[in-house]
């Protein structure tokens, strides 16, 4: 799909209809991944910091498995983040489209993927993302100079041996459209069959 592939409005059909809106939702995510200008490429991810305040922080949005209910995005293993998934996998996604006036508010459970889902996601990587798993000391670390912040491709294998795919399992979304006739606002709970739908009052 061409960067340039304008996402279209909400379509009418999810205006009114839960089941639309919730596979709208999923078809927005899967834009995301591929579409750039998409606000859906760059969602915050929020976790519980080790002090246990919310900490927010940007990712790029890698993967989108609608069938499994799962998103994927790349971090280093030694960042702050993975280490607050280890005590605390529950953890939330926001994204916002100002032009789609579309906001989610997503429930996920957060994962570190191995085996053979970790070479996939390994080999996609380009040389240029692989260069930020390079550097030699724990992103976050305190620096006297930002020139201290060193790159060693042969001790890191290419990054590979700081490389943390993440998966983001989507337990719960909250969906809000902001329309001129009448705000929109649902919500999904994943983790019932069949789904839970309701709206709110916006
Ligand atoms: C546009 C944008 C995209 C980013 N993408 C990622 C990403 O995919 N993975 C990542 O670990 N950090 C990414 N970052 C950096 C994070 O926002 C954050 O600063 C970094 O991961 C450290 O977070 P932590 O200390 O909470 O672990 C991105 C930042 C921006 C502004």
């Amino acid at each position: 799909m061409s960067n340039k592939t304008k996402i279209p409005p909400a379509p009418l059909t999810c205006y009114d209809n839960l089941e639309g809106t919730l596979s709208y939702t999923w078809s927005l995510l899967a834009r995301g991944v591929k579409d750039r200008k998409s606000a859906f490429h760059t969602p915050t991810v929020a976790t519980n910091g080790a002090d246990n305040t919310p900490q927010l922080r940007t990712v790029v949005l890698r993967g989108c498995d609608v069938e499994q209910q799962r998103l994927r995005f790349h971090t280093d293993k030694r960042s702050a983040k993975v280490l607050e998934l280890g005590k605390n996998p529950t953890a939330a996604i926001h994204c916002y489209d100002a032009s789609l006036k579309v906001q989610l508010r997503l429930g996920v459970e957060l994962k570190l993927i191995d085996g053979s889902g970790f070479d996939e996601a390994w080999t996609a990587t380009r040389p240029m993302s692989r260069e930020c798993y390079q550097v030699t000391t724990s992103p976050g670390s305190t620096i006297d100079n930002p020139y201290d912040a060193l790159f060693d491709s042969d001790a890191t294998q290419n990054g590979k041996i700081n490389f943390a795919p993440i998966a983001a399992e989507v337990k719960t979304i909250e969906w809000l459209y902001l329309a001129a006739k009448g705000h929109r606002r649902a919500y999904f709970d994943l983790t019932q069959t069949p789904v839970i739908m309701k709206w709110l009052v916006p």
